[in-house]
């Protein structure tokens, strides 16, 4: 062969490794209403950025007929490519070579990258569409499978893990996604269970659909196995490019500082927002907005556990993550999802070097058998703990009510919150008015003529003495008492004074958080 030959086999041979499973294939995944891989890749990526790595890979396996079909490479797409300028590895599952299933070349792809990746301090995206272990090659996919699991586990905490559900995703498929930072799903195309209908149904005689066991709305609504659920995959994609803005490459570095709106922009209509009732809901987002830089602020579990509300921001140009009590929803009551929700994301954000500031309007915990025979007592530890662990900086904003044990735990001082700002509508107290009136002065209830009016007398006297920011103030427990429309600056400032914070926790192997 001469060079000229051989420059053009070359070309004939990438040419036939994009095809992948052959066009007929790509002609069915586009029917389904899905992207190929390499499609999906140019999406993600900044264009002309992705370097392919391994195209040439093709499977070893000659059991049942696998090497008499034709495929031009095996099932995953692997590389690295940059968004919005900033490096990142990728892998893009192929379901038109054998579904998209796991065998030993296709684990080996995934491992070859992941290592690039920690080695390099770069984030990993995972485009999962994937049938599961390839079942004809046995156990050397299920070992296959594990070597991911580990590299998962390694890079927990190291580089950013992002896994982006865009088609099947069963079996083993689900748990490497499981171990990232942030699955996403794409709407009505992916799904994700460990075992699909045709099991489900012949061991438990349930008819359930593909939907129905594990599609996006299952999982971002209730499962919370999904912290983002996408219209489509192009809006998937696009998500994911969003989201890496706010973090950084690695735990080594900061987020990108991206200063894009006035720091000392404050806004009157914080000061109106708060209802003259105690009892009455108002929208903790609206708050967020209008505090946070040009108003937006990237949500994160949307639609799960909505009493608490959790996502990134910036704050004068700093990446913050932000943790919220929601009053509009079960009045900000921290439960079982709520408790493990914020955790989960407390501990990312330390693990990356992202500050945190906690908005907090919590009447207490859910009260109830569901949720202590579900362990209540385990999970609200699980938030107590990671908040008690974090060593970034931590700001702390108490809208209004700071009750009881919920008061500890949403980043109170005593658990090392660096800054703690009350409005003035704030009230810090061991429980509510009316339950402690109850509770405390039952005897002088029970005595009263009037129950009634001696009640409202002891709730307004109770009030005025707990039912403020200033006992708490007194003592130090709040650094200060601002007005609403002050927050903006005064998180801005506090966030640029702890700059430098230095604090860590004592040499252990690893502590041992509730789980
Ligand atoms: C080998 C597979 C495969 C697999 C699909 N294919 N899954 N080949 N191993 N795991 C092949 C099909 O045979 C088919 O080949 C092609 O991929 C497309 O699959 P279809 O079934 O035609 O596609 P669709 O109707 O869209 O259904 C997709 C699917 C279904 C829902 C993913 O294929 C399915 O249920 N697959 C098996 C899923 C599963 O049980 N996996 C668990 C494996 S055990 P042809 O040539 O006919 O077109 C596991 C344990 C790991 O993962 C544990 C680690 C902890």
């Amino acid at each position: 062969m001469n060079k000229k030959t051989k420059l053009q086999n070359l070309n004939d041979l990438k040419a036939e490794s994009i095809l992948g499973g052959g066009q007929d294939r790509i002609d069915v995944q586009h029917k389904k209403g899905r992207l190929t891989a390499r499609e999906r890749l140019d999406l993600l990526l900044d264009k002309g950025s992705f370097r392919e790595v391994d195209p040439f890979v093709v499977h070893r396996t000659h059991d049942f007929g696998l090497d008499k079909q034709k495929i031009m490479s095996d099932s995953v797409v692997t590389g690295w490519g940059t968004i919005e300028g900033r490096l990142v590895y990728v892998y893009s599952q192929d379901f038109t070579v054998f579904g998209g299933s796991l065998g030993e070349v296709h684990a080996e792809k995934i491992c070859k990258i992941m290592d690039m990746a920690m080695k390099n301090g770069a984030p990993i995206i995972g485009l999962n569409d994937s049938g599961g272990a390839r079942i004809q090659e046995g156990v050397v996919a299920l070992a296959g499978y594990s070597d991911i699991f580990l590299r998962n586990t390694m890079a927990s905490g190291v580089i950013p893990q992002i896994s982006a559900i865009m088609g099947p995703c069963a079996g083993g498929a689900v748990y490497s996604p499981a171990l990232t930072d942030f699955i996403f799903m794409a709407r009505d195309t992916s799904y994700m269970f460990v075992t699909g209908p045709d099991v489900v149904k012949a061991v438990t005689h349930e008819e359930v659909t593909q939907e129905e066991l594990g599609g996006a709305s299952v999982h971002s609504e209730k499962s919370g196995v999904c912290h983002i659920a996408a219209d489509s995959e192009a809006d998937t994609l696009y998500l994911i490019r969003k989201l890496l803005g706010y973090l950084p490459q690695n735990n080594m570095e900061d987020a990108p500082f991206i200063q894009t709106d006035d720091p000392l922009r404050m806004d009157e209509g914080l000061n109106n927002i708060i209802p003259d009732d105690a009892n009455k809901p108002y929208d903790i987002k609206e708050v967020i907005r209008m505090i946070m830089d040009n108003g937006h602020f990237y949500e994160i579990h949307e639609n799960y556990a909505q009493n608490i509300v959790v996502g990134f921001a910036r704050l004068g140009g700093h990446s913050i993550g932000i943790i919220a009590n929601q009053p509009a929803v079960l009045a900000g009551v921290l439960d079982i999802d709520a408790s493990e929700k914020a955790a989960r994301f407390v501990r990312f954000c330390d693990a990356f070097n992202i500050p945190i500031i906690t908005f907090e309007d919590v009447p207490g915990f859910l009260p109830g058998t569901f949720q202590e025979h579900h362990g209540i007592i385990r999970s609200g530890a699980k938030l107590l703990y990671a908040y008690c662990e974090a060593t970034v900086p931590k700001l702390t904003v108490i809208t209004r009510k700071a009750y009881g044990g919920a008061y500890c735990v949403m980043s109170s001082k005593h658990i090392r919150s660096d800054v703690n700002l009350a409005w003035p509508t704030a009230e810090i107290a061991v429980m509510g008015p009316d339950g402690a009136v109850n509770i405390i002065f039952r005897k002088e209830l029970e005595k009263a003529k009037d129950p009634v009016k001696k009640k409202a007398e002891l709730v307004a006297e109770y009030k005025e003495k707990f039912a403020s920011p200033y006992v708490a103030a007194q003592r130090g427990y709040i650094d200060d008492v601002i007005e609403p429309k002050e927050t903006r600056p005064r998180l801005i400032n506090a966030l640029e004074m702890l700059s430098n914070k230095r604090d860590s926790n004592p040499a252990k192997k690893h502590g041992n958080i509730p789980l």
